[in-house]
C-alpha cells in the first residue's frame, strides 16, 4: 500500500491510501470498530449493489446524480441519521463517485457540527480528484457546488479494483480531470496521452504492464492534487489553477444536461487554451479525441444562456469572470475577463 499524506498549514490531515489489496480495507473497518466508532456509509445504490458485499456497517443509499446533489437530499440523510440515533461518535464512508463523496463530506461538515468522514471513491474521477483535498459541496438554484465547505476526510481509500465494473464514459471522465493535473503541474501528460489512446479500461486492467501504468498516474495525479491542496486549502491561490476548465464545465452543467462532469471539464479545457490564444489548440484537440473526450460545445446549445451561467459562477467577482487560462502544457494561470472577449471564442 502506498500512502500520500495531506497536512496543511492550518493543521488538517488527510491520507491518501494506494492500496491493490481488500484486506487493508478489512482492516481500516477493524480498526474504526476497535475504536468504538459507529461506521455509516453513506453510497450510491449502483455501487452498493455491485461492491456492497465489502462494506461490513449500516448504509444510508442514495441516487448518485446532479438531480440529488442537493441540500435536500443532505437534509435526508440526516433524518436518517437521527432516525438511527447516531451521536457524535458517528463515523461516516462515502463510497461512490464524486456525486457521493461530495454530498457525504457536506453531511459529515454539518451533522451535530461535525462528525469525522473518510472516503472510497469507486470512479477515476473520484480517485485522483472529487475525493481528494476536502472540497464537499451540494448545487443550488441549478449551480453547480454553490453550497459547501472544505474539510478534510480522516482517509480516502483508492484500490483501482473497484474500476472494473465503471462504464467507459465515466472512465473517459476521470481521464479528464486527470489530463487537467497533468497539464496543469506535471510532466506526466504526454505518457498519460499515449496510454490513454484507443484503448478502453478493460484492456489497460488486463495487461499488467498497462495496468502498472496506469496506477502510478493515479498515483502521481493524486500527488499533484494533495500538493495544490497543502499549499493552499482554502482556495485562495495556486489552489484555484485546479479549476482549469471548470468556470466553463460549471456552465455547460448548468446549461445541458446531456454532459458528464468530466466530458464538460474537457471541453472548458480547450475554451481556457482558445481564450489564452494558446499555440496548442489544435494538438490538445487532436489529444483528447485520441482519449475519448469531446472537444466543443453542444451545437444546440444557448450561448446567451451559457454566458448568464459563466456569469453566476461562484467564482467571480465584480464586473469580470475569474478564469484559468491554458497557455500551454505546464503553464496556466488565473486571469480575469470580460464577457465581450468570452463571446468572442464561442
Ligand atoms: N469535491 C471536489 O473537489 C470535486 C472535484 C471534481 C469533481 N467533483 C464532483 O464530482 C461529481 C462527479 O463525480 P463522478 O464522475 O465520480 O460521478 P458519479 O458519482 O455520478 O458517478 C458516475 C456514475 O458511475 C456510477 N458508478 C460509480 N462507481 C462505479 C463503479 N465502480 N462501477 C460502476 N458504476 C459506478 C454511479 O452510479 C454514477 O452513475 C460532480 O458532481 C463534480 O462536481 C468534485
Ligand atoms: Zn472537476
Amino acid at each position: 500500500m502506498q500512502t500520500v499524506n495531506l497536512s496543511t498549514s492550518s493543521g488538517n490531515k488527510s491520507s491518501v491510501l494506494i492500496s491493490s489489496h481488500l484486506s487493508d480495507l478489512t482492516r481500516l473497518f477493524n480498526e474504526l470498530r476497535q475504536s468504538g466508532r459507529r461506521v455509516v456509509a453513506v453510497t450510491d445504490i449502483v455501487v452498493n449493489e455491485i461492491y456492497g458485499q465489502y462494506f461490513d456497517c449500516e448504509k444510508i443509499l442514495i441516487h448518485a446524480d446532479e438531480q440529488h446533489k442537493t441540500v435536500d437530499e443532505a437534509v435526508r440523510i440526516v433524518h436518517e441519521l437521527l432516525a438511527i440515533n447516531a451521536g457524535k461518535e458517528l463515523f461516516l464512508i462515502g463510497i461512490g463517485g464524486g456525486i457521493t463523496t461530495d454530498i457525504c463530506g457536506f453531511v459529515a461538515s454539518i451533522f451535530k457540527r461535525g462528525v469525522d468522514f473518510a472516503f472510497i471513491p469507486t470512479t477515476l474521477l473520484a480517485m485522483v480528484d472529487a475525493s481528494v483535498g476536502g472540497k464537499n459541496g451540494v448545487n443550488c438554484a441549478h449551480f453547480k457546488n454553490m453550497l459547501g465547505v472544505i474539510r478534510q476526510p480522516q482517509w480516502i481509500y483508492v484500490n483501482p479494483f473497484f474500476l472494473k465494473t465503471l462504464p467507459d464514459r465515466q472512465f473517459r471522465c476521470g481521464i479528464a480531470e486527470m489530463l487537467k493535473m497533468f497539464i496543469i503541474a506535471e510532466d506526466n501528460y504526454r505518457n498519460a496521452v499515449s496510454l490513454f489512446t484507443d484503448k478502453s479500461l478493460a484492456e489497460i486492467m488486463d495487461d499488467e504492464e498497462t495496468k502498472h501504468r496506469f496506477i502510478l498516474l493515479i498515483q502521481s495525479a493524486i500527488q499533484i492534487k494533495c500538493r495544490f491542496v497543502m499549499e493552499d486549502e482554502f482556495d485562495t491561490g495556486n489552489r484555484r489553477l485546479l479549476n482549469l476548465g471548470h468556470t466553463f464545465a460549471h456552465a455547460l452543467e448548468h446549461c445541458t444536461s446531456e454532459l458528464f462532469h468530466g466530458e464538460a471539464v474537457a471541453i472548458g479545457m480547450i475554451l481556457s487554451a482558445k481564450l489564452a490564444q494558446s499555440p496548442c489548440v489544435s494538438v490538445l484537440k487532436e489529444d483528447f479525441i485520441k482519449c475519448g473526450l469531446p472537444i466543443g460545445i453542444p451545437s444546440h446549445l444557448d450561448k446567451k444562456k451559457f454566458l448568464d451561467a459563466i456569469w453566476q459562477d461562484k467564482k467571480n467577482e465584480g464586473e469580470t469572470i475569474t478564469c484559468v487560462l491554458l497557455h500551454d502544457i505546464k503553464n496556466v494561470s488565473v486571469s480575469t475577463l470580460d464577457t465581450d472577449t468570452l463571446y468572442k471564442i464561442l
